[in-house]
């Protein structure tokens, strides 16, 4: 009686196939579902998500390759600096260079804080400024020159170019991020992080943007446009204007390790915050970069590490200021917050 017996059979059985099928397809949904809510999760934190998302799903989702970026002699630097100092620079801009050089980055004798600044410049279009960067090099010594096109939307690769650079061939105690239009506190920052800084190990500080600033722009015709396909959420993690921010050295490598995972994008800074937060390195805000030149008085040099928006001929004003604010208590008052009367 075989057939009948599995005739009897028959009904639960597929009961029991259709209810396994509906429990998979659940599955299925629910797992495509938890990909679409985090999809930046895998590259953020590939431990949390075990081996698969890192390659499989996040596919076109690669990190950065620095052997493409690498060039052949650079500029030279001691190693074990108390400070390296960055700045970005277009090819063109050899007129706030040459400002810069004359101001700010000139050294008086041996500093009793050893610090270097570099410019980040990459291959310009035309062929007679490329040759005039080269120059620039030769002469100065000073220009770490970039295998990437030199344009805006190119910042990413030359900061984590510029980073990767210092970490390897320079390892300062800290590597100031600024650009050639800003002003740095040379007389004072080397000393400030030598022998008042408390947070030596995971630094990462500057001029934070607030909330709404943080908003990833997705208009195509902006500057800072940013796809979804190149960075999925709505807004950034906390980061620092790229005017200028310290790192340590063990941030700045933490944050290269990242780098090779997390696929870039064109906002250099907030680039930067996304490795930062990948790599458990805090930002920390502080008021002593400021994004504004306002008529500072020399009082605030005391205080101001950074200023941003100089046009070249107004570095030799600021740093007149700042070896005016040069006082007998320099260090210690460097310490403290400007007095009220000295805001602007
Ligand atoms: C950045 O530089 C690379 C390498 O030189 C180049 O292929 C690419 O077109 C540049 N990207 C932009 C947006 O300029």
């Amino acid at each position: 009686m075989a057939p009948l017996c599995l005739w009897r059979w028959r009904r639960p059985l597929c009961a029991g196939l259709l209810l396994l099928s509906l429990l998979l397809g659940c599955l299925l949904l629910l797992a495509a579902d938890v990909r679409k809510q985090w999809p930046a999760a895998g590259s953020f934190h590939p431990l949390l998500w075990g081996q698969l998302p890192a390659r499989a799903h996040l596919g076109a989702r690669q990190g950065l390759d620095f052997t493409l970026l690498l060039t052949e002699a650079g500029p030279r630097c001691a190693r074990g600096q108390v400070l390296l100092i960055l700045v970005t620079s277009a090819a063109g801009n050899a007129e706030a260079r040459r400002a810069i050089r004359r101001t700010w980055a000139a050294q008086e004798g041996r500093p009793a804080h050893p610090w270097q600044a570099v410019f980040l410049v990459g291959q310009a279009a035309e062929a007679a400024v490329a040759w005039a960067v080269q120059r620039e090099q030769q002469e100065f010594g000073d220009v770490l020159v970039g295998s990437y096109q030199d344009t805006y939307r190119n910042l990413t690769l030359k900061v984590m170019h510029g980073l990767k650079w210092a970490c390897e061939q320079c390892r300062p105690r800290y590597i100031l991020k600024t650009d050639d239009d800003c002003f740095v506190n040379t007389d004072r920052l080397p000393a400030f992080l030598a022998e008042l800084n408390t947070v030596s190990t995971g630094l990462y500080v500057g001029s934070l943007f607030s909330r709404e600033k943080r908003r990833v722009i997705r208009e195509p015709s902006s500057k800072w446009y940013v796809s979804r396909q190149d960075y999925r959420p709505d807004e950034y993690p906390p980061y620092a204007s790229g005017i200028g921010y310290v790192l340590s050295l063990d941030a700045a490598e933490k944050i290269l390790e990242v780098a090779q995972r997390v696929r870039p994008i064109p906002v250099e800074d907030a680039y930067v915050g996304i490795l930062a937060e990948a790599a458990g390195v805090r930002a920390r805000a502080s008021a002593r970069f400021t994004k504004h030149n306002v008529g500072w008085r020399v009082c605030n040099y005391r205080y101001l590490m950074v200023i941003h928006q100089l046009r070249p001929r107004e570095q030799e004003a600021a740093r007149r200021s700042m070896l005016q604010a040069r006082g007998a208590s320099a260090v210690r008052a460097a310490s403290r917050p400007p007095a009220p009367g000295c805001r602007r």
